[in-house]
């Protein structure tokens, strides 16, 4: 558990220094599997549980694979259907604060929380808590001052999920690993690339952003940023950014690094439309393995991506719930691995 800490402390130290696609790298701490055994199937003692759930935002391909494998998986567990909640909080923080207040009200057993902005989960630590439910977050990590909280008052809050730095660095290994040769096609000896992040907001943008780097910095490459844009995790915004790069860029953009695939879609896109072909004049990747995207990396059109695994997330913050619902306790951090995903092996993610 210290050992964890000492990394997420200075994670959080990290994501203060790093800021942008642009800038340095620093050194990523180990990832580490905490997951736990799932409560047994179908436990009818569930059936009248009330869970909650808060999603930021239903407009998200990877939390919509995300919020309905929950879904399946709790019902499979026990619960009831009618007892199983998910709210949209459209992206607004004020608007969830209003569902999590309701859900108290209601008095939930057990709450899965998305949270809009990692930065309000204090706040919402300190109600829930006060309320005397369990609380389960998911997907946007809330700062490790604010995790050591939980495990300094004993409370019955987690947070499920994986460790960003650990995708950003797969992205930078799958454009190191392609060589020098390949992907310098200006030859200026650099790698000339453009970054397009996810809500700075969250450590998962803020990691990958700088890990991709780190890794090709770390395998020996000398790297070039030629542009660094915010596309909030969003398919159109992503094809806009990569439209107008393309255009000011033009030939000297070699690699387009996405914190996420709804972003490499857009970037696709505008790729094909500015008659740039993926693997022979550019090259790009993103993060999630979104099925669309694996059918791309199979056949080439992208160069790759990194598995998010919204099976094991989501099973494992239910089984969490499942421990808090049955009065047993959670380590704080239940995490989990990345896999990287190329043309050889993007079979077994179809
Ligand atoms: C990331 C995921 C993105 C987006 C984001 C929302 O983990 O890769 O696609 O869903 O979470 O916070």
């Amino acid at each position: 558990m210290k050992k964890k800490f000492l990394a997420i402390l200075l994670a959080g130290a990290m994501a203060v220094t790093c800021l942008a696609g642009c800038g340095g790298s620093k050194d990523a701490a180990p990832a580490e599997d905490k997951t736990e055994a799932a409560a047994p199937a179908g436990d009818s003692a569930l059936a009248d549980k009330k869970v909650g759930v808060c999603i930021y935002q239903f407009a998200d391909n990877f939390m919509t694979l995300f919020r309905t494998e929950l879904e399946d998986y709790l019902v499979a567990q026990g619960f009831s259907k009618d007892n199983i909640k998910i709210m949209d909080g459209a992206n607004d923080q004020a608007t969830q604060s209003g569902q999590i207040d309701n859900f108290i009200a209601e008095g939930v057993d057990v709450l899965i929380i998305n949270p809009v902005n990692s930065s309000s989960a204090a706040t919402i630590t300190d109600k829930v808590v006060a309320a005397g439910i369990p609380l389960v977050y998911i997907n946007r990590e809330p700062a490790p001052e604010e995790e050591q909280r939980w495990a300094d008052n004993s409370w019955n809050v987690c947070y499920v999920g994986c460790d960003a730095r650990q995708s950003g660095t797969m992205q930078g290994e799958i454009i190191a690993d392609l060589g020098l040769e390949k992907v310098d096609l200006n030859g200026n000896g650099k790698i000339d690339y453009i970054m397009i992040e996810g809500d700075p907001e969250n450590v998962d943008a803020q990691f990958r952003t700088e890990f991709s780097i780190k890794a090709l910095t770390d395998a020996g490459l000398e790297v070039n940023c030629l542009d660094d844009q915010v596309g909030m995790w969003d398919q159109v915004k992503g094809q806009e950014l990569v439209g107008n790069a393309l255009s000011k860029f033009g030939n000297d953009i070699e690699v387009v690094f996405c914190n996420n695939d709804a972003m490499a879609l857009g970037a696709l896109q505008s790729i094909q439309t500015a008659g740039r072909t993926v693997g022979t004049d550019i090259f790009l990747v993103g993060v999630d393995a979104l099925a669309e995207v694996v059918e791309h990396v199979s056949n080439g059109a992208i160069t790759g991506t990194v598995l998010n695994d919204h099976i094991a997330q989501s099973h494992g913050a239910a089984d969490a719930a499942i421990k808090f619902v049955n009065g047993e306790t959670n380590e704080v951090y239940i995490g989990c691995d990345y896999v990287k995903v190329t043309p050889e092996n993007a079979a077994e993610f179809k």
